[in-house]
């Protein structure tokens, strides 16, 4: 792996598949450089929500995060890049929408803390991206393969 070889977690929740962001998100990765290396449009049975968002297990949200997330089908990915985690989460905003800067996903389409349209790995929860990805992926659906754009990317 070379130094722009970073993996991260990144998954459009259900409120962004219901509202047809899917594309819209994908395409900002794209643009911005980063490799797709993984991708499943899936459903989170109340197991893997437990385990996924386990850390806020305690927390006054906990009950409604897992019903939120279990409503309805998300859309997982894999991007990776130099710095993929850090640079995809300042892409994605602030957990709260409404102290996410205009430009950022949340900041453009949210408006509201429950319904935050996208989740990435927190780039300050020291191998949250491997964690994640492990959960969600096995490692034959992770795809190796050149990029040609990769080549003027970097
Ligand atoms: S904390 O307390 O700082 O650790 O929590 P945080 O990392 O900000 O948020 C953890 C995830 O829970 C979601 N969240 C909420 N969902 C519904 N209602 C409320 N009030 C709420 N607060 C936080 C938040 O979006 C995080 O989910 P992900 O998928 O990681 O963005």
């Amino acid at each position: 792996m070379s130094h722009h070889d970073e993996r991260t977690f990144v998954m459009v929740k259900p409120d962004g598949v219901q509202r047809g962001l899917i594309g819209e998100i994908v395409s900002r990765f794209e643009d911005r450089g980063l490799k797709l290396v993984g991708g499943k449009f899936m459903r989170i049975d109340e197991a893997l929500a437990h385990e996924h968002y386990g850390e806020h297990e305690d927390k006054p949200f906990f009950d409604g995060l897992v019903d939120f997330i279990t409503s309805g089908p998300v859309f997982a990915m894999v991007w990776e890049g130099a710095d993929a985690t850090r640079q995809v989460r300042a892409m994605v905003g602030e957990t709260d929408p409404a102290e996410s800067a205009p430009g950022t996903i949340r900041g453009d389409f949210g408006l509201d803390l429950g319904h935050n349209v996208i989740h990435a790995s927190d780039h300050e929860d020291e191998g949250a991206n491997e964690r994640e990805i492990d959960l969600f992926f096995d490692d034959e659906e992770l795809v190796d393969y050149g990029l040609d754009t990769a080549a003027w990317v970097y």
